[in-house]
């Protein structure tokens, strides 16, 4: 089975390439990459004007499947993925049953598999059922293939309990992504807090809480010497003490969300529900910080956090909506807006949507190298369009970038040489 993806414009930081070329796919692996490749006895996808790059993995997405079907599965969830452009997902554990066990590992990969779509990783919970007492069962979890531990969802309070998975972690080489956020400084927070949450009459979650989890998971990363990755960073304190982290050689590596770079706590004004998340919208000096972090590689990584809530969830009051909101189809047109303003360059959003992810992670993809499995992205980057919820393959309605404008629309997705997305 031969692909040759004719004339686009290939982008591949891993190789420091940007230029018009073809790629030849062959048997699910990338075979040639240049000028001109014959075209014999293969399929042939027209490239020309959009950009082709390795796929795009997102490290932190809600599958909710097994136990809550309602409001996502592991089906729409990837068919979302794949019209997001993303090749490779990585699923959250806070599943019901949690995923802190083989079985349910299992049944991930198992209906994934039958899909055929989006590469799909689970991560492992770092404690039984989520709750920071008991480690899971780390080398089974491994075993069974996850590539991650985490509790996301909720933070680990106990340091000492910490450290300790930290150490079990790095004899069985999974990193541990951490929800960084101390809830004694905010028990009842639902906003950042600030002017906004004085003005709305709604309790405030400070920017100190993410802070002081963040310095924590740094001193045990440096103790323990292995790797903590900072999922959902949010505010301007915790790019900093990553910032300093990193030069000082400690092992640790960050994520950010596109609301988090696009958003302020200002979205939430209305008391708009959708886009209530956990940590919270912040400040503009936040979002400056958090791009500003990007851009010098303090973040590594553009993950979506995307997390499917039913409409009817969160058609209530503020307080009582859960937190989270949905990316996987949005990501990568507000993510370009960084490029667009010449904040970024292609590549450098190319490496923190695909290529760091898969390094970071150890995954499949990331890269077009030859060698590689063909894991593709093409994007056209001129097609204008308004965001839709009501157009989303996910189940999850809870998108505050509804009713937008943006540029740059997936054209198709190619997971291991096979087309799993075509626009129209
Ligand atoms: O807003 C959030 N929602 N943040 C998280 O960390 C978890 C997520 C969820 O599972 O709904």
């Amino acid at each position: 089975m031969k692909l040759i993806i004719k004339s686009g414009r290939v982008i591949d930081p891993t190789q420091n390439r940007d230029e018009i070329g073809d790629i030849l796919i062959e048997n699910g692996v990338i075979k040639e990459i240049g000028q001109n490749i014959p075209a014999e006895g293969a399929e042939i996808i027209d490239a020309q004007n959009k950009i082709v790059c390795p796929g795009l993995i997102d490290v932190h997405v809600h599958l909710r499947e097994p136990g809550f079907e309602y409001k996502e599965t592991i089906e729409t969830g990837v068919k979302a993925a794949v019209a997001g452009g993303f090749t490779a997902v990585c699923c959250m554990a806070n599943t019901n049953p949690v995923n802190d066990n083989q079985e349910i590992t299992r049944y991930i990969f198992k209906k994934a598999k039958e899909l055929c779509l989006a590469r799909v990783y689970p991560i492992g919970a770092v404690s039984k059922g989520l709750e920071g007492k008991e480690l899971a069962p780390i080398g089974e979890l491994k075993e069974a293939g996850v590539i991650a531990l985490s509790d996301d969802g909720n933070p680990i309070y106990d340091s000492g309990f910490l450290r300790r998975a930290l150490e079990y972690a790095k004899y069985f080489n999974l990193p541990i992504i951490s929800h960084a956020e101390d809830k004694g400084l905010a028990p009842d927070g639902v906003i950042n807090e600030g002017l906004m949450s004085t003005s709305l009459g709604l309790p405030g979650i400070p920017a100190v809480a993410e802070e002081i989890m963040v310095f924590r998971d740094i001193k045990l990363a440096e103790l323990t010497g292995w790797h903590v990755h900072i999922a959902h960073v949010s505010c301007a304190g915790s790019v900093e003490l990553i910032r300093q982290a990193k030069a000082k050689g400690i092992r640790v590596t960050a994520e950010t969300c596109p609301h988090y770079f696009t958003l302020t706590e200002e979205a939430v004004k209305d008391f708009n529900t959708n886009a209530k998340v956990s940590p919270p919208l912040r400040t503009a000096t936040d979002v400056k910080a958090v791009r500003k972090g990007l851009k010098d590689g303090t973040i590594d990584v553009i993950a979506t956090d995307h997390a499917p809530h039913h409409p009817l969830e969160k058609e209530t009051t503020f307080e009582d909506a859960p937190s989270g909101l949905i990316g996987l189809e949005t990501s990568l047109p507000i993510s370009l807006k960084l490029v667009e303003e010449g904040f970024l360059t292609w590549s450098e959003l190319i490496n923190k949507m695909s290529c760091y992810p898969a390094k970071i992670f150890n995954l499949d993809g990331g890269s077009l190298k030859p060698g590689s499995v063909a894991d593709v992205t093409i994007i056209d980057p001129e097609v204008s369009y308004r965001i839709d919820v009501n157009q989303f393959y996910s189940k999850g309605r809870n998108c505050p970038f509804h009713g937008w404008e943006v540029k740059g629309k997936v054209a198709m997705t190619i997971v291991g040489g096979q087309v799993v997305y075509r626009e129209n």
